[in-house]
């Protein structure tokens, strides 16, 4: 198809969505949108569109018509075209408007076809296929070098993180992920002559993400870092970035600390073939800017900064290493060092011995049968071991920073993740002299192009024939026979090449070659100057072989083959590296370790190689590709120049026409039955709402239902084939349409029974709530009625029965009436018929029987009021004044009767008897003189409070005094006669003596005879303060000192005992003073004690003696 391609063509892209899962994954993007602002859209997308979008749609479908397109669309800054799901970048060596921020927006949550070809739509619909589907995704950029693929990589990497979620932890995931990006590339890229930054190493960066779709962390995979640009770079190339990038931007202060020069052509390994130019595009400053920050970004510490930089500068002073050969007595060759200054340089960058380093880079240990023994190496042996040095150190610390990398975007969360992988490899590379990297290089792309063949064009035709769909076979190469040259074990040329490195014996470059040319000779992809047709073709060097690439021919140059497969570094090397202090170099260089005396051999570069190569295709198979297919417009690395011949080269050996005829030949669209039939069942009526039959036979129902001839469409055994999407888009218009009416349909019912349900709940509430309120107002009615009934009636009963009652009354009192009047006349009538003998007879009969009854009611009223037979008791009953002396005399002898009942009583008791007589006792003593006396009148006497005649201690004096009756005993305060402070005391009376005792030891203090007692004082207030009056001159040294001053309790019972004791054994009346002005002895002297109220109140009596005088404030 010419430029003029009409847009009525069908929609723009996914006309040959691949398989049915693609188109699922279209079918649920368009979910959001209504049909017809869906077709709306569509419209103005082609009308927008450049060409041809997909490649699926061009007709005719030839080489030009394909060129032309891409020519057209590319000039109008359309790089990205479609083949289906695949997309074909073209590089625009230029800024594009197509990644801003408002594209982004455009392509998320959008259908691939709805919007125009971009890697945004492949990297949103490989997004949300992971979050949605939850199926792990790969996407695999391809193409030659300088065809944009790492350009491709980062800007899948930023949609990916502007899509994904904002939250913190996911925001520094991505961006730790993007930010690897400067410092990895420093590392792993360089100029060379088709790309100003080719990528030098194997990149998959591999993305988790949680359930939700948020990342979690990733990891990055490096393939085999192309060393040998270390130290020697061709023509127009440059070293990797880092080197230039130092040298230009460090300070001097740095410089000289690193031992380094600013000029470049100071060092070797940066001179290259060419020497150094300094023009170039490239900013070095700049980026070693964006290089720190990465540094620390991914959490490099500041040692570890300045370890690597060390390293560097290590490197570029290595290459500045030269040696010249000496003679040597025992050497057939030998060679020295020329000058010291780098060895210098390299002993204190790398921390370690200068000797050391001196004798591992000129000397070699090498092991006989018996002993170890050293061998000077030549000048040539040298330069490589320093070589192989150099590229060892920068090797493993590249190795090294991924590693750092990893460890900074680890996932560290547990639970189930699903991943995104995305495979940025050096491109396919043909270069004046290709080697060993190439070699592998190329190899790796080999094996990315058999996987797109496996997963694309081989599995579609594959299906087809499964199927049993008729379709038109399409020839497309495939390289699995490349790849089998290859990597075939024994015959393969890694293998060979393995079996060289291995092999003991003279073994050389050559001899790899032979090897191949005896084994491989007859595959008709490899070729060298051993093949007849070749055999003075010159054009092929004699050291070199050529292998058929799916991309082209490439002869390989087989110069340094073995050394870079076998990527070893001797021992010596190893150990001086070890024996350094640089931080980083013991974990560089373990086998280096002395105690490490492993004998085992490192496998082979290419060994490495080809396991990860599998790893890597394992992964790849395992995950859903998506592909981004890179091409490269011109070699001028210019904008707006598109190479006719270069691109078509491309073209052809990415086999882009096959994979658009694979997909034209065949059906767009496929789905087994059953998921067909459920997502289109709406859109027949025999199938809707369910089909009891087969899935097949529904299927075909709906295709016939909606007139679908026969062409369109091919029954597969499982799986029914769609010719084009058109009739695809068409069904899922239908679709979405009848989904609509369906929803409204939903809708309708739904919320019909949401209304009707309402209803009848309303109803059925309205009903409840009527009857209760009803049944409410009848209850009270009802209430009312009956309350209102009973009151009546019983107002109404109340009335008959009062009539009825008045009634009765009125009848008594009539009868009563009549008695009365019949009484009174009947009286009126005797007297004025008996008027004459009532006063002389009957007068004084009637006196005497009125007097008679009045005389009898007075005693049998008095009788039953008599009062308590308690002599104490006053009270009477009145009587009539009739009575008055009757009554008084009964009185009398009524008390007396009562008395003489108590004093019976009394004689009966003599207990209390006792009692009583001490009670009249105290009585006759205090009434009326002691204020506390009334208190004590009804409080009976205790007498041996403290039961001292049951205490032991107590009979003991007892016996020894002959005091065996206590009749008072208490715990006393003796009150000091000189002082008037108080002593507590135990008290004892008994009927002979009073004993003052110790309360503790219960001791006798004093024993003073009754007999010596003279009498007895206190005061008329409330206090209980005693005074025992000692006769003077009686016997005893107690008696002697003077009177005692007691405060005692239940002082009225004290004095009662000692009054009645004393009297018995003075037998004489003993005499009690009651006043408040008393005296007391003290030895011969008087002392007057005076008692007196206090104003305020007091606890205890307050005793103050002053002179002759005490005085006690109660
Ligand atoms: N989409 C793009 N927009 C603008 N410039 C681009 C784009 N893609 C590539 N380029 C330009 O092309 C150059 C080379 O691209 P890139 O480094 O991605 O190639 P490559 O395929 O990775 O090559 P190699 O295999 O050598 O690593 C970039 O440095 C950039 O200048
Ligand atoms: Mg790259």
């Amino acid at each position: 198809m010419g430029e003029e391609t009409p847009k009525e063509n069908g929609p723009v892209t996914t006309a040959a969505v691949t398989n049915g899962d693609d188109h699922d994954r279209q079918g649920e993007a368009e979910a959001d949108g209504g049909a017809a602002s869906r077709l709306a859209r569509r419209k103005s997308i082609r009308d927008q569109i450049t060409g041809i979008g997909d490649l699926v749609l061009l007709d005719p479908l030839t080489e030009e018509a394909l060129l032309t397109n891409l020519r057209r669309r590319y000039s109008n800054d359309e790089i990205y075209t479609y083949i289906g799901l695949v997309v074909i970048s073209i590089n625009p060596y230029k800024s594009l408007k197509a990644y801003s921020s408002d594209v982004v927006q455009e392509y998320r949550s959008r259908s691939v076809y709805e919007t125009k070809p971009h890697i945004y739509a492949i990297a949103d619909s490989a997004y949300r296929w992971l979050r949605d589907k939850h199926q792990n995704q790969c996407i695999i950029i391809s193409g030659e070098s300088g065809s944009g693929k790492t350009e491709a990589s980062k800007i899948v990497m930023r949609y990916v993180a502007s899509v994904c979620g904002k939250e913190k932890e996911v925001d520094r995931v991505m961006q730790m992920l993007l930010q690897s990006n400067p410092l990895l590339e420093a590392f792993g890229n360089a100029k060379t002559t088709r790309n100003d930054n080719s990528s030098r190493f194997g990149k998959y960066m591999e993305i988790e993400f949680n359930f939700k779709g948020e990342p979690l962390g990733g990891e990055i995979t490096n393939y085999l870092l192309e060393k040998s640009r270390l130290v020697a770079q061709a023509e127009g190339e440059r070293n990797f970035h880092i080197f230039y990038q130092l040298l230009a931007s460090a300070a001097v202060s740095q410089l000289q600390g690193l031992r380094l020069k600013r000029e470049l052509d100071a060092y070797h390994y940066l001179r290259g073939a060419g020497g150094v130019r300094e023009e170039s595009d490239i900013n070095d400053k700049a980026n070693f800017k964006d290089v720190e920050l990465a540094m620390v970004a991914v959490g490099l510490k500041k040692p570890e900064m300045r370890a690597i930089f060390r390293l560097i500068a290590a490197v570029l002073i290595l290459g500045n290493i030269s040696f010249s050969s000496v003679e040597r007595a025992d050497e057939d060759e030998a060679c020295e060092l020329n000058g010291r200054q780098a060895v210098q340089d390299l002993g204190f960058l790398l921390e370690g011995d200068e000797a050391i380093l001196e004798k591992a880079l000129t000397e070699k240990t090498v092991d006989t049968l018996k002993e170890q023994v050293t061998v000077a190496l030549s000048v040539e042996k040298a330069m490589f071991a320093r070589d192989a040095l150099a590229k060892a150190l920068y090797g493993r610390m590249f190795n090294w920073l991924v590693h750092r990398v990893n460890n900074s975007i680890k996932v560290t969360a547990a639970g189930k993740r699903k991943s995104i992988g995305v495979l940025d490899i050096y491109g396919f590379e043909i270069f004046k002299l290709n080697s060993f990297e190439q070699f592998i290089i190329n190899y790796c792309n080999e094996k990315l192009q058999q996987i797109f063949i496996e997963l694309t064009l081989h599995s579609e035709q594959e299906e087809y024939e499964r199927e049993g769909v008729k379709w038109e076979h399409i020839d497309y190469f495939n390289n699995v026979v490349v790849c089998d040259l290859i990597e075939k074990p024994n015959t393969g040329v890694l293998s060979i090449l393995d079996d060289e490195c291995l092999r003991p014996g003279e073994v050389s470059d050559m001899t790899f070659l032979h090897k191949m040319d005896q084994r491989c000779l007859k595959h008709e992809h490899y070729s060298s100057r051993a093949s007849k047709q070749l055999h003075s073709d010159k054009t092929l060097p004699r050291n070199a072989f050529r292998i058929k690439h799916y991309a082209g021919n490439v002869a390989y140059c087989v110069d340094g083959f073995i050394d870079k497969n076998k990527d070893s570094l001797h021992r010596d090397l190893s150990r001086a590296m070890y024996s350094c202090d640089h931080l980083l170099l013991k974990l560089f260089f373990i086998e280096g370790d002395p105690e490490n005396k492993s004998l085992k051999r490192a496998p082979t570069a290419g060994y490495q190689f080809k396991a990860s190569v599998s790893e890597l295709m394992k992964n790849l198979t395992s995950k859903n590709p998506n592909y981004i297919r890179c091409i490269k417009p011109n070699d001028l690395k210019k904008p707006n120049k598109f190479d006719d011949d270069l691109v078509l080269h491309q073209v052809r050996y990415l086999g882009l026409m096959e994979n658009v005829r694979v997909r034209r030949a065949g059906y767009a669209f496929r789905q087994a039955y059953n998921l067909t039939l459920e997502r289109f069942k709406m859109l027949a009526p025999k199938t809707w709402p369910m089909w009891k039959g087969p899935p097949r036979q529904g299927v075909v129902e709906i295709m016939k239902h909606l007139k679908i001839t026969n062409k369109e469409y091919a029954c597969g055994r499982s799986k029914i084939f769609i010719r084009n999407p058109k009739t695809v888009f068409d069904l899922e218009d239908q679709r979405r349409e009848s989904l609509n009416r369906i929803a409204t349909l939903i809708q309708t019912v739904y919320r019909g029974y949401v209304c009707r349900t309402r209803f009848l709940a309303l109803r059925w509430a309205t009903n409840i709530f009527a009857s209760n309120w009803k049944c409410l107002l009848q209850q009270r009615q009802f209430l009312a009625l009956r309350w209102a009934a009973v009151m009546f009636q019983s107002y109404y009963r109340g009335l008959v029965e009062r009539r009825k009652y008045n009634a009765i009354i009125y009848g008594r009192k009539c009868e009563w009436a009549a008695t009365i009047i019949h009484k009174y006349y009947l009286g009126w009538k005797v007297r004025k018929e008996n008027r004459k003998k009532l006063r002389s007879v009957a007068g004084p009969i009637l006196t005497r029987c009125a007097r008679k009854w009045l005389r009898r009611r007075f005693l049998f009223n008095l009788r039953a009021n008599l009062p308590s037979s308690s002599p104490t008791h006053q009270e009477w009953p009145p009587c009539s004044p009739l009575f008055r002396d009757a009554s008084k005399l009964l009185k009398d002898l009524h008390h007396t009767w009562r008395c003489s009942l108590y004093r019976q009583n009394m004689e009966d008791n003599p207990r209390r008897k006792a009692i009583f007589l001490e009670k009249l006792v105290a009585s006759k003593t205090f009434s009326g003189r002691k204020a506390c006396y009334v208190a004590s009148v009804g409080k009976p006497f205790v007498g041996d409070e403290l039961r001292l005649a049951n205490d032991s201690r107590w009979m003991t004096i007892a016996a020894a005094t002959n005091d065996p009756l206590v009749v008072w005993s208490g715990t006393v305060m003796k009150i000091h006669r000189a002082s008037g402070t108080c002593v507590p005391k135990v008290l004892a009376i008994t009927s002979k003596a009073f004993l003052v005792l110790d309360p503790k030891t219960m001791k006798s203090t004093y024993r003073v005879s009754l007999l010596n007692l003279l009498a007895v004082s206190c005061s008329t207030l409330k206090d209980n303060i005693v005074v025992f009056h000692i006769k003077p001159g009686s016997e005893g040294d107690a008696a002697k000192k003077g009177d005692f001053l007691f405060q005692a309790p239940r002082v009225i019972e004290l004095v009662t005992k000692v009054k009645r004791v004393a009297q018995d054994i003075q037998r004489a009346a003993f005499t009690v003073n009651i006043s408040n002005q008393t005296e007391f002895r003290v030895k011969e002297q008087q002392v007057q004690l005076n008692f007196k109220p206090s104003p305020q109140r007091l606890d205890a009596p307050l005793c103050k003696r002053n002179g002759a005088k005490m005085e006690v404030l109660v």
